[in-house]
């Protein structure tokens, strides 16, 4: 790869709901993605650790040319993004829960938010919930044990039901008309999350401003591949299309057949993931 990158991390396979969203707005980008299936979930982990481990992703990713990193990780964020950005001169962009989102949209005035609990008990979680939440309710539901099946692609497991009935049913109860996705495994058991909340609550996914927001951000610092898309803007005569999937790259410190299968089955990408345990281009 000799062209520089946008670097997209996350503890496992979650943040590929992130990855296809930039992918989305940013076609022309190349995008290296990793996954630290290997020590996933992060949620359940120490601070420290998880501070190192993340430091070290990030840092190899910047060595090798990256232009900008996305923690496509709530948990890492939340742990985190703050030293990150003191140590690092490339933009940071980070992902959290969407709860001003839900706010603005209750109409209950009850909102519901899952994570994993390394977001939910930070400092930084609480903080945010204490600057918005005014007179809204807001329930946040630590639920371990989800990140696990989603890793293991066990997207219809009786466990995983078992454990969202368990965590949403008393949330429902309490009248949430809005449950935000505070940790980006949680996308790919929407379905999953549908038929326990039924179609009166509105799930808040935030993929979708964080590639909007990373879009900007590039353009603000002029990182954007502008040449490339202007050269071919006069070439075509039209706005350029994406070129497939030529310019992803996901590499993964975990199982190379699992996470093929995950992005086929679950993102409908057929692509081949390299094993490193850190990040590394080919
Ligand atoms: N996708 C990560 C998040 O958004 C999962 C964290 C974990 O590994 O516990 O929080």
């Amino acid at each position: 790869m000799t062209t520089s990158f946008i670097g997209v991390y996350d503890s496992g396979l979650g943040g590929l709901s992130v990855l296809r969203a930039i992918h989305q707005v940013l076609p022309r980008e190349r995008l290296v993605y990793f996954a630290d299936s290997a020590h996933a979930p992060y949620g359940d982990r120490s601070i420290s650790w998880i501070e190192q481990r993340v430091s070290a992703v990030v840092a190899s990713l910047e060595a090798q040319g990256a232009k900008a990193v996305v923690l496509a990780c709530n948990t890492a964020t939340a742990v985190a993004v703050e030293n990150l950005r003191l140590k690092y001169s490339i933009p940071i962009v980070a992902i959290e829960p969407g709860i001003k989102v839900a706010i603005e949209r209750t109409l209950s005035g009850v909102v519901g938010v899952i994570g994993t609990t390394g977001t939910l008990h930070s400092d930084r979680y609480q903080t945010l919930l204490a600057r918005l939440k005014g007179k809204v309710e807001v329930l946040s539901c630590a639920t371990p044990g989800l990140v696990e099946y989603i890793e293991a692609n066990q997207l219809e497991a009786e466990g995983l039901r078992a454990l969202l009935q368990q965590y949403i049913q008393p949330m429902l109860h309490r009248g949430i008309d809005q449950l935000v996705l505070g940790c980006t495994h949680y996308p790919f058991i929407e379905q999953q999350i549908r038929q326990v909340v039924g179609d009166r609550v509105s799930l808040v996914n935030p993929a979708g401003a964080v590639a909007n927001y990373l879009n900007q951000l590039l353009q603000s610092h002029g990182l954007l591949t502008v040449e490339i898309t202007s050269a071919l803007i006069e070439k075509e005569g039209r706005e350029a299309r994406p070129e497939g999937l030529s310019n992803i790259q996901v590499v993964t410190s975990g199982e190379v057949t699992l996470a093929q299968q995950f992005l086929k089955q679950s993102v409908g990408w057929q692509l081949t993931p390299v094993f490193a345990e850190l990040p590394v281009l080919s």
